[in-house]
């Protein structure tokens, strides 16, 4: 059999299930892990020589803490898609993802990358605990046969498999958080903001219910945690990033470093230096703790910057009706706009039984409008 559409893998799929059994969220199974390979930590540039080491010792979780990372870089493209920024680049051809220049600046669209790029680590590492059995980690239990309403009549129970948002939050911090070494403003922001994307995920944390009993009585109910997902996410930290805080640079201490006697000690003093250094005039601290902070304004994002790893919005696609940022007038920053007539191609395409697909081209013209 030729398998070469997605209907004969969807069939192999099918099969595979049937001999192995399906797990649906919330079933507690047997645990089957392959040996997990070490290659990703040779081959991924850009990561710091913590990560590298903590790769070598947990390379399957860590390959999900990439995939995270690359996750929420994708989800940035969505919620910036028609801004002059537009995440673009984030992920370098190389597979760095420390490559981008934004990265090393103090604009408001770091603190989103950083913030979502953390939250990312959280969702894929949590979930990846549960579904993909790692070594290191497995679905949380715990929360097993505790009911959160115990006056509440109907019968519940917490069963099985709830995504394992601790364990994800901790390997978050140890990847991300780590790689901030410096105690300047800096440090400081970064630190803050990757704490901020944790706690929109601690935040979203979603219950899933599912019904058991005779005919769809529901007698009983099983329910379990399930991380949100980074769309959601994502669209949080949007509403975030358009109120960040500016942290004022007088206000960003003078990179002195605090002499440190032990471990825990050092950390203390590292968390008490940073919200000492975050304190703004008239702002709650409150408000603070859960925004998006930063302390360089971005800039206008029209023209090309080689330095910010920025193509410049010359020649992309705008759009005269829209109300959005992907307006002609905002996209193009003034400078007009060609109308032009581009070819696409909308192929038709049709499943031929069992097990091709063939395609037939159908290119259309259509004007558009793009920046000059
Ligand atoms: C910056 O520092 C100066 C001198 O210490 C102080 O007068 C000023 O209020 C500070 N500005 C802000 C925004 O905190
Ligand atoms: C994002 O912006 C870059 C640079 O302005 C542009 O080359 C690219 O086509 C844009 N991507 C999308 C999806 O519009
Ligand atoms: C332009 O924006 C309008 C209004 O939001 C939308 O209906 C239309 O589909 C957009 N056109 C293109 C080519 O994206
Ligand atoms: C174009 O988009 C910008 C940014 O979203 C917005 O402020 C402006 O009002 C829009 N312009 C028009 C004509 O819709
Ligand atoms: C699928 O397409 C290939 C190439 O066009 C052809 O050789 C083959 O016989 C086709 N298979 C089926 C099952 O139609």
């Amino acid at each position: 059999m030729l398998l070469s559409s997605p209907l004969c893998i969807t069939l192999f799929v099918a099969l595979l299930t049937c001999i192995y059994g399906n797990y649906p969220e919330g079933k507690l199974r047997t645990r089957f892990v392959p040996f997990p390979d070490k290659t990703l930590c040779r081959v991924t540039p850009g990561l710091a020589k913590h990560q590298k080491d903590l790769c070598m010792k947990k390379p399957d979780v860590t390959k999900e803490a990439i995939f995270g990372i690359k996750m929420a870089y994708r989800e940035c493209g969505q919620q910036f898609e028609g801004h002059r920024w537009n995440c673009t680049s984030l992920m370098s051809s190389t597979g760095n993802p420390y490559a981008n220049a934004i990265l090393r600046r103090g604009y408001k669209e770091t603190a989103y990358i950083n913030a979502l790029a953390s939250a990312g680590v959280v969702i894929a590492v949590s979930k990846a605990c549960r579904q993909n059995d790692l070594l290191s980690c497995s679905c949380d239990a715990k929360l097993d046969s505790i009911d959160p309403k115990p006056n509440s009549n109907k019968k519940f129970k917490w069963k099985g498999c709830s995504d394992n948002l601790q364990f994800g939050m901790k390997f978050a911090k140890l990847f991300l958080d780590k790689r901030i070494t410096g105690t300047d403003i800096f440090s400081h922001i970064n630190l803050h903001n990757n704490h901020v994307g944790r706690l929109v995920v601690k935040n979203s944390v979603e219950t899933v219910c599912k019904c058991h009993g005779v005919s769809g009585s529901c007698t009983m109910k099983a329910c379990w945690t399930k991380a949100p997902s980074i769309s959601k996410v994502g669209l949080e930290l949007k509403k975030k990033y358009s109120q960040a805080i500016r942290i004022e640079q007088n206000n960003s201490g003078n990179g002195r470093k605090t002499n440190n006697k032990n471990k825990k000690n050092k950390k203390v003093k590292r968390r008490r230096f940073k919200e000492k250094h975050l304190i703004v005039k008239g702002r709650k601290k409150r408000e603070l703790l859960n925004s998006l902070v930063f302390f360089e304004t971005s800039p206008n994002f029209c023209d090309a910057n080689p330095m910010l790893d920025f193509g410049g919005t010359a020649g992309r696609q705008c759009n005269l009706t829209a109300s959005g940022p992907g307006n002609c007038s905002n996209l193009c920053c003034g400078r007009g706009y060609d109308k032009i007539v581009r070819k696409r191609n909308d192929a038709i395409c049709k499943f031929v039984w069992c097990c091709n697909v063939t395609c037939v081209d159908n290119i259309i013209e259509e004007e558009v409008t793009v920046c000059k």
